[in-house]
């Protein structure tokens, strides 16, 4: 997720466990191949074989309209380490969508099958190229035809996010759309979308009719939300994360940041966690307002162990 899903927080939600991928944020392809460097950037954990710290698979995802530059960039990445190529259709960003990549192109069937077709012809057959679409951009008229591409195209799986690009982010999430169109496909299909809760997350499987799930913004609110689930599978009991122990990653990736980032990114990305972590945690409200004034990171810094003392 741009902006929140950052090698930091993939590290801490897979330490937390019960995920079986992770995602990038999206990397924008525009007419060039990225260096090395620039998918470093956004996927430090190449490094390291394509794993976060505890060993979950990380997958690049690209987002552009130019099928070409889309399959040189997917190689390359493959080529650092990427487990499997994920491509992003379902971005609403206004940016993004005015230079024709994201949500956009869910207008132009046609077009998404021949990004998919080339990055699929591009990337050895052993890796996998995965796609992220919602149900349409203004209603979901196109859906089929937009499932079909893809799975014509050859791709791997397909996440499907059940709501429209004009829906935005607005509950509900239409679950019981994704049966109809998986049971057109054969590849596997992954249902996204308002999953907040373990309940949530069985209900999603039952509607949807998938077994897989991807969860957004349910993972910044609970960050063992995927543990629990796994654990509830499981009949297994499960210990929630406290509070504390959020305050302490903080600091702790606060500290690795510093290194490498200036104090905005830090305290940028904070406080758009602290948004969806207000949700659960009625303590991120308070801090939320304790920091939003502060500019500089050792203020912040002051702020998260006072917090982490009052606890
Ligand atoms: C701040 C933010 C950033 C996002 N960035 C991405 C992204 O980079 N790539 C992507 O495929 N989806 C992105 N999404 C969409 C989510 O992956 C997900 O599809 C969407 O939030 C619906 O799932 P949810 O209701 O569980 O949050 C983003 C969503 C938000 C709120």
């Amino acid at each position: 997720m741009e902006g929140v899903v950052d090698f930091h927080m993939r590290k801490l939600l897979t330490k937390l466990g019960g995920y079986d991928l992770c995602v990038t944020e999206f990397v924008r392809v525009v007419d060039i191949t990225l260096s090395r460097k620039g998918f470093l950037r956004y996927c430090p954990e190449l490094l390291e074989g394509g794993f976060t710290a505890s060993g979950t698979p990380v997958r690049v995802q690209l987002l552009g309209q130019h099928p070409k530059v889309l399959a040189d960039n997917a190689v390359k990445a493959i080529k650092l380490g990427s487990h499997g190529i994920d491509l992003n259709f379902g971005c609403p960003a206004k940016t993004v969508n005015k230079s024709k990549g994201g949500a956009v192109l869910l207008k132009e069937p046609e077009k998404i099958f021949e990004i998919v077709h080339a990055v699929r012809q591009a990337v050895p057959a052993e890796h996998d190229v995965s796609a992220k679409i919602r149900l349409g951009y203004d209603d979901d008229s196109l859906s089929l035809e937009i499932a079909d591409a893809i799975e014509k195209a050859g791709a791997s799986s397909v996440a499907i996010h059940a709501r429209t690009k004009r829906d935005g982010y607005n509950p509900p999430a239409y679950w019981e759309k994704i049966p109809t169109l998986k049971s057109r496909l054969s590849m596997p299909v992954v249902a996204n979308g308002e999953i907040w809760t373990v309940e949530d997350a069985f209900l999603c499987q039952t509607r949807s009719q998938c077994r897989d799930i991807m969860i957004g913004r349910g993972a910044l609110a609970r960050p063992d939300l995927a543990a629990h689930i796994k654990a509830t599978l499981n009949d297994q009991t499960h210990e929630p994360i406290t509070w504390q122990d959020i305050v302490s990653h903080i600091i702790e990736s606060s500290r690795a940041l510093s290194k490498t980032h200036t104090p905005h990114y830090f305290s940028s990305r904070m406080k758009q966690w602290l948004v969806f972590l207000k949700r659960q945690y009625p303590q991120a409200l308070s801090l939320f307002s304790t920091i939003r004034t502060l500019h500089s990171q050792e203020e912040v810094l002051r702020a998260l162990h006072a917090e982490l003392e009052a606890y």
